[in-house]
């Protein structure tokens, strides 16, 4: 019988995550099929013990359910997802327990690696303090990374840098405000953009020019609408790598197949697939 895959949002009828998974599943033989479910966060616990009764193969969150996921008594969630403080990936395991996994910053770290990056003991400004910036932040900071948190509202940036040290992970942690980014960036292997700056329909904006960029840093947009962001032209311009937010959306989601099946998704496919559907 055809095994049940499903996203849980609201708004969730623009989600690409079920073309990128069908065509995962398709192109692998398997019997499985992967839709988007409108649920309110008032029913999520009674949605995901419904997909667990069905015998779903797993779900994804996304807004506005990861954070209200967490305190759920129904789900365990692992040691980063605790942490960063939402679950976007939930795994229904044989023996009844339902476990909560973030994927969006083993995304995000994907994505960098695939531009060669290396985490250990490179220098990060990461823009931003919301949701994503945490997922990254603590992945970041759990593989060894030195971060620099900006943000508009310096106090949620210091306030994250606060948490991340205290979580004790092998990478350190400060915030800061926007200011004097030019010097910030001046030593950093990496600037990434998680503030929504740049983003449909505001694309005029920006975290950084050119002027304040240099051709050794990778610039990582976790925008990915529009898909080359003017943050990601700036970079263009200056001569820095660039890393695109499709990356990040793709690598979150073959974690979270990796995690349900424990077979290797087939990447370029859903990054193919996911670019087709932008298109369309
Ligand atoms: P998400 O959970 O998707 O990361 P969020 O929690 O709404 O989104 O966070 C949005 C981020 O974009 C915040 O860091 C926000 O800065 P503030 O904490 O100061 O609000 C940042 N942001 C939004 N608009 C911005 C702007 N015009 N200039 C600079 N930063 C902006």
């Amino acid at each position: 019988m055809k095994r049940v895959f499903g996203v849980f949002g609201d708004p969730i009828a623009h989600s690409l995550s079920p073309a990128m998974h069908n065509a995962a599943f398709s192109a692998l033989g398997m019997d499985c099929v992967y839709h988007a479910f409108r649920v309110k966060p008032e029913k999520l616990e009674k949605a995901i013990l419904g997909a667990e009764a069905m015998g779903f193969g797993g779900l994804n969150l996304t807004v506005p359910l990861k954070e209200a996921a967490l305190k759920l008594e129904c789900i365990k969630p692992d040691r980063l997802a605790e942490k960063i403080g939402a679950v976007n990936t939930i795994v229904f395991k044989e023996n009844g327990k339902i476990k909560g996994y973030n994927t969006d910053g083993s995304g995000a770290k994907k994505a960098l690696q695939e531009s060669a990056v290396e985490m250990r003991g490179s220098k990060v400004v990461l823009a931003g303090a919301g949701g994503a910036a945490r997922a990254i932040a603590f992945q970041l900071a759990a593989d060894g990374a030195e971060i620099t948190i900006i943000n508009r509202t310096e106090a949620r940036a210091i306030e994250l840098a606060k948490e991340i040290s205290a979580a004790a992970f092998p990478g350190k942690a400060e915030g800061r405000g926007l200011s004097g980014l030019k010097a910030m960036l001046q030593d950093a292997d990496v600037l990434i953009n998680t503030t929504t700056l740049g983003m449909h329909p505001n694309t005029e904006t920006t975290i950084a020019t050119a002027e304040e960029l240099h051709s050794d840093l990778t610039v990582f947009d976790i925008v990915y609408n529009p898909l080359e962001t003017r943050l990601l032209k700036e970079a263009k311009a200056s001569g820095a790598k660039t890393v695109s937010g499709v990356s990040m959306l793709v690598y979150q989601g073959a974690e979270a197949f990796r995690l349900w099946t424990g077979i290797e998704p087939p990447v370029e496919l859903m990054k193919k697939t996911v670019l087709e559907a932008f298109k369309a």
